[in-house]
Formats: structure tokens, sequence, C-alpha cells
């Protein structure tokens, strides 16, 4: 049983084999947090939870480490929630009411959430608080995976009280954790800049990230983590938590004067205030927390195996991903049928095995000023329309898949002719429009219903296998004429509500249709977006060096099955950088494979090249795809790279010179999760980056030992010479024959905890 109650203590003790995190009831009858981090054995553990309320003469609220603490009592740290009640007062004291622990996990509706297939992968306990005066109680939900170190969390609000009030603030998760020995790595950037990992150590304080523009964002992602100073990706102690929602969020730490570190992850209170009627509730996003002993590595595999197998839902969940050609930076606006299906048929050729028609086809669009709402398509560039063109296709024996951007509306569109109130706005207001588009107010149930409709015709006109959902700009002027006003801080969670129940209609309706999301590249590329679509467009930048810094960072949370990795033309269209093919080709394989360019232009040559990039990516990847994903330690990470992907049948290290320098020692790259007594059988791909002469001495058959300890021998020719952008991919079979007994140092021989941790991930 992964959850006790210790009747003496009156403890809650969460536990697996990795990992513990006990809460207890205090001396006041608040819930205090006693401890967190690895596993405790189930036992009594009195003096822990006495430290929880900072000691025996409790003499200071702000000593105490609470579970989820109030406003106005005394502890003036940042609340984990604000209520308000109908007297203006915002003072609360929620004490213990009950809990109950049970198997299993239980669903909210509306909100992504992760899930459970069996009712043995989990248990929940239930807290209930009650703050006496304001007639508020709020459950707050614990769920300990059995076999994975997550804790998933979020809190329910009820007004079982007589008057309304109003949730100002609400947390799905607070953390007080006992010290601020502790590194925040959070990730920032900016369109086609996505994804930039910042690391500092934890100052006395605020500190964190938010969102206010009515999604996740390009400029912050919602997660952070804090790991000890000296965690690197393969050893040390680290805490994840990430937050499954895509609207404006805040992921921030309070370090104060005793030393201890305040975590939060919830809705960003500056954009949110939600009136509760007497018997209304009103529900958090989840937030998921994450704990390795063992490095960053491990973190994020927990984070991908329960992200791939626990969240992502429907039929794509575990499918092998197509090979896709993508049309917009072949064409952008200027196409043709014509061109598109000479186009298409190239790319059949090629291997490729989905063919998209991005921005473009529909009302008369012929640049990004007009068009978005009208989604029929403009016969003066398809003259048989999204069927004919999708027939044509299909029948060449690929398949077919559409852009769409239905939260968006354009001045110049029918839509907004007939609907110019259906675009957010104050009135008496000017609209801001941002790449000359208004927003759609998705909070208003006629808008979600009619973009239904809409969509659900459109998908139904055409054999389409898959949509690129698309959100090119964020939200200004917040306001919702359906709403009145005490409720207009509902409107940003309405919003991305409506967004959700689109997604829930379109994907519960199309479930064969595979859903890609979208935002300018970026900027709603989170867990609750994933919960539907279960792959994004990471970034609209495709330049290969840009985009192993911007994979190794997505790595940091999100699986790469939950990434499209494209190859695109060079010079990029985005940095006017030129690489090879297959250094394009090695970095956008670990990921979902596509093409981003025009395949009527390529020589015979590049033809060749990219067919047997297709071939190769196709027989390997359900391990591009699904396999565990390494960052692998690399001498001068300005200069090289390195990622290894590992399945049961086969291991896949791509390792890449980003600038060349002259006289380098040589790389050792030690491999990572493999058994130390198995036979492994090393091999390039041919159109790596090694000659011919090369190609022996790291070949043929070897030890996982010496793999892992030895490593792969990259040598000063190699590193040296041949320029900048230079890949190479080794693919390693894993063998069945083990290493004879002699032949293994003594640790293995006992077993080695490194080999087999992989399995234990497995849900
Ligand atoms: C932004 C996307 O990220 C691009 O891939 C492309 O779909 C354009 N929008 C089209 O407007």
């Amino acid at each position: 049983m992964p959850i006790s109650f210790d009747q003496q203590t009156k403890t809650v003790h969460l536990y697996n084999s990795s990992l513990s995190y006990l809460f207890t009831l205090l001396y006041t009858g608040a819930v205090g947090q006693v401890y967190c981090g690895a596993p405790l054995a189930p036992r009594s553990y009195p003096f822990l939870a006495l430290s929880a309320s900072g000691g025996v003469f409790h003499p200071d609220k702000n000593t105490v480490r609470f579970e989820y603490p109030a406003y106005g009592t005394g502890d003036y740290r940042t609340p984990a929630f604000v209520i308000q009640s109908r007297n203006g007062s915002t003072v609360t004291e929620p004490l213990y009411q009950s809990h109950k622990i049970y198997d299993g996990k239980p669903s909210v509706s509306a909100l992504p959430a992760l899930y459970t297939e069996r009712e043995d992968e989990a248990q929940t306990v239930e807290l209930t608080l009650f703050d006496a005066p304001s007639g508020v109680r709020i459950i707050l939900y614990y769920t300990i995976f059995t076999d994975l170190p997550v804790i998933a969390r979020r809190a329910r609000f009820i007004n079982a009280g007589e008057e309304p009030c109003r949730v100002r603030k609400a947390m799905s998760l607070n953390l007080d954790l006992p010290d601020r020995d502790w590194h925040l790595l959070t990730v920032s950037g900016a369109w086609a800049r996505e994804l930039q990992i910042s690391e500092k150590p934890l100052m006395p304080g605020f500190q964190g990230i938010k969102s206010s523009r009515g999604n996740s964002g390009h400029q912050q992602n919602p997660f952070l983590i804090l790991k000890r100073p000296a965690t690197t990706d393969s050893g040390g102690e680290a805490w994840g938590f990430s937050l499954l929602y895509s609207g404006n969020f805040s992921a921030t730490v309070e370090s104060d004067c005793y030393g201890t570190s305040r975590v939060q992850l919830g809705i960003n209170d500056e954009t949110f205030s939600w009136k509760l009627e007497k018997g209304e509730s009103f529900d958090t996003p989840e937030a998921v927390l994450v704990y390795s002993p063992d490095g960053l590595n491990r973190l994020s595999q927990v984070f991908h195996t329960v992200y791939q197998s626990r969240l992502a839902r429907g039929p794509w969940r575990d499918k092998e991903r197509p090979v896709l050609l993508n049309n917009w930076e072949g064409t952008y606006f200027n196409f043709t049928e014509h061109k598109l299906l000479a186009m298409a048929s190239a790319a059949k050729e090629l291997g490729i095995e989905l063919f998209v028609l991005d921005d473009g086809w529909f009302g008369e669009r012929d640049n990004d000023s007009s068009s978005l709402g009208d989604w029929f398509a403009d016969t003066r560039k398809l003259p048989s329309g999204i069927a004919g063109l999708a027939e044509q296709i299909t029948g060449m024996g690929l398949q077919f898949g559409l852009w769409i951007e239905p939260e968006m509306i354009s001045k110049k569109s029918r839509l907004f002719e007939l609907h110019p109130d259906w675009a957010i706005g104050v009135p008496g207001r000017c609209r801001s429009e941002q790449r000359n588009q208004y927003v759609l107010d998705m909070s208003r149930q006629e808008i979600v219903d009619y973009l239904t409709t809409i969509i659900t015709d459109l998908i139904e006109s055409a054999p389409i296998s898959y949509i690129k959902w698309d959100m090119n700009r964020s939200i200004t002027e917040p306001f919702s004429l359906s709403l009145p006003p005490d409720r207009q801080g509902e409107f940003f969670h309405r919003y991305i509500l409506g967004v959700y129940e689109l997604y829930d209609r379109l994907t519960t309706r199309f479930p064969q249709v595979l859903f890609e999301s979208c935002a300018g590249g970026g900027g709603r590329f989170d867990p609750g977006i994933l919960a539907f679509a279960p792959q994004a467009w990471l970034s609209d930048n495709t330049d290969a060096l840009e985009r192993l810094r911007l994979q190794a960072s997505a790595s940091l949370v999100y699986p790469q099955s939950s990434w499209g990795s494209h190859v695109s033309a060079v010079p990029n269209h985005q940095t006017g950088r030129s690489t090879s093919l297959n250094f394009r080709a090695m970095v956008a394989f670990f990921g979902n494979l596509g093409f981003e360019l025009d395949p009527t232009t390529l020589s015979p040559e590049e033809k060749q090249a990219i067919a047997s990039v297709c071939a190769f990516y196709k027989a390997h990847r359900r391990t591009f795809q699904y396999g565990r994903f390494f960052r692998l330690a690399v001498p001068d990470p300005a200069l090289y790279a390195a990622w290894q992907v590992s399945s049961e049948a086969e291991t896949l290290v791509g390792f890449y010179k980003l600038l060349a320098q002259p006289n380098r020692p040589p790389v050792r790259l030690h491999l990572a999760g493999l058994e130390p007594a198995l036979v492994y059988d090393v091999s390039l791909w041919e159109e790596g980056g090694f000659e011919e002469q090369d190609k022996s001495y790291n070949c043929g058959q070897r030890g996982g030992d010496e793999l892992m300890y030895g490593g792969l021998l990259l040598d000063a020719t190699y590193v040296t010479k041949r320029g900048d952008f230079f890949g190479e991919l080794f693919v390693i079979r894993h063998g069945t024959a083990t290493l004879p007994e002699e032949e293994r140092k003594p640790a293995d021989r006992a077993g080695d905890s490194r080999g087999d941790f992989g399995k234990k991930l497995s849900v």
C-alpha cells in the first residue's frame, strides 16, 4: 500500500521504492509538511513530525512548513490560496477535517490530468480542510504512482457556507522544502528562440516565472526544477514540478529568513479570480512532482514515461508517428493545387508518408492579413477544394493533413463581418491586432459550439488524418461579453477551458486523426495540451544547431514523441546557416521526423540522400520516438552535444561536433543505462560523418561495461578536422550473450543498478 496513516503521530505517508512524502496534523489543527525525498520505511516518525512545526515550542508560524498555507494569521510568506469572504476579508485558517485513502486516481472533469489504467497503479489520499468562518472547504488530492517517483496534486474549493465568496488565488501545489541549498532551473525565451535554460542558486526572497498571455508562452514553460548545486544529468538529487495547464500560470519559489523554500505552481493569480456561489466548487489544474536521487536524466525519463503513457490519450498515444512533409517553408502562402500535387508526388518517392498543407488554403489568404475564421477552401488556389486535393494525395498512397488556426479571426474575414463581437475586446476600447488578427472568445459556449461544427464538417469532408492546430498570437484586452462584471476575473481560465472542450470534442469524435498542437512554434508547448494532442511543433526554428539546444531543453520534461522535428532547406530560413543534410537529419531523428522544404527542387543526389534518411528513420523509428532518452555528458557543450535513445532491442547514439577547434583532445563518450555484463554490437549509420577508414575502431562487439565506463572514442582526427556541424550516429544492437564471468568486473557480477533501472520505469 503506497499510502499509510500513522495514528500515533497523525501522519500520512505516501511512499514507494523511490520516494517518500509525509504530512502531519499540527497542534493548531492545520496540516504541516514533514518530509519529502528518498524513501523511508513505512513506520512512525515522531521526531520528523515534530520538526514540521518548527520545534517543540512552536514559536512562530514562519518556521512551520505548511502543506497548504493560508493568508493572514501569522505566516507572512506567500499563501497557497486566498479566499475573499463577502465582508471583504481575505483571512482564512482552514483546519484538518478528514482524510480518505483509496486505490486509483479520480478524474477531474474538463481539465487535463494523469490517469491510471488499473486501480493498482496508484493510490490517492484526499485531505479535507475546513475554514468555518467563511464556510469554505478545501480538498487536497495527492496521487502517488506505485512504480514511479511521481505524485500528482491538485485542490478543490467548495463553498459550503451561506454567502458567496471569491477565490483569488488557488495554487495546484505548495511544497515547503526545509532548506535553500538548491539551484532553480527554468526555461525562458521568445518566438523561434524558446526553451533557453537558466540555472541559478536560490536567493533569499521571491523568484520564478509566470505567464499572463493567455497561453503558456514562448517566453516560459510551466515547470521548474530544483536541483542540488552539484547535480548533473547523470547524478545527484533533483525535484521537478510541472503544471498540466495551457493558460496563465506561475511557478515560483520563495526562500525565507529561516532558509526554507516554498515552491508553488498553479494558475497565475495576477489575472485570476473566481466567484463561488453557495454550493459551487472550483478545481485547480493538476501539478506533477517528480523526484530523482540519480540526476536529471532520471528525472526527465520519469516525466517522459508518465506523460507518454498516462497523460497522452487515444490510439496515437503508442503509435509510431508518420514521416511528414509540411509545405510551409517550401511555399509559404504561394502555392497552387498543381504545385502541391507535384510536391506530394516527389515526397512519396522519397519515402515520406504524410503530406501536410499548412497556412494559406482558405478564404482569400495570400498573406497573413486576412481570412482566419473562413474555413472553406480558396478555389483560386485549390480548384477541386480540400476534398479534391486530399483525394488525389491519398490516391498517391500518402496520408493527408491540414493546418487550422481555430481560435483566431481576421478583421478581413466573412466571420468578422458576421460576428465582430466574437473577437475578444473591451467595449469602448480599441482591440490590439497582432499578426493582423484577433482572438475569438473561447470562453463563450456558442463560439466553441460553432467551431465544433465547422471543424467537424471540415474533417468529415475529406480524407484527413492529421490536423495541425496553430495559435499565432496571445490575448490582449481580456474581457468577455458573456461574463458579468464580477466574473471578468474568470475570463482567462474560462478561455482555456473552452480550448480544452473543443480539443476534447474533436479528438473524441476523430480518434484516428493525429492532432499536432502549435502556437507559432512553441507558444503552447505544455503538458496540458499534450493530453489532447500527443505532439507539438516545438519551434519555428528549424536550424539544426538551434534544434540541438531546443530539443535538449524540451527533453528535461517532455518525451521525444511529443515534438515534431523537421529537416528544412539550407541556408536555413531562420538563421541563414548551412549545415549538411545528414547533420540536419541526425538532429531531427530524435523526435517525430518531418521535412519542411520543396522536394521538387532537390537534386538527384539530395533525393537519394533523403530517401535513405527516411528509410533509416523508419527502420529505427520506435526507438527514436519512444526510446529512453539520455543527454550524454560531453567535455565542452559549446563544441559538442550527444544524445542516446535506448529500447529493448537497440541503442542509438548521436554525437554532434558543433564547432571545430584545432588540436582538441579526443572525446570519450560514455553511454548510459546499458547492462554492464551484456555484449553489444556497435556499428555506424553509413550516411553519418565518419569516413570509411575511421569506421573500424569503435565498431564490433563491445561489453556494456566498456561502453559505459570506457566509452566510445571520438579521436583527434574526428574532433579537429572536417569543419563545423559534423555528426555521427552509432547504431548499437543489444545482444543476448553475456560477457564470460571472468571478464566482468566484480560489481557487475552481483548486478549493477545502472543496468536495470530502466526496467523499473515502465508503468
Ligand atoms: C506558425 C507555425 O509555427 C508555422 O509552422 C506555420 O504553420 C505558420 N504559423 C503559418 O502561419
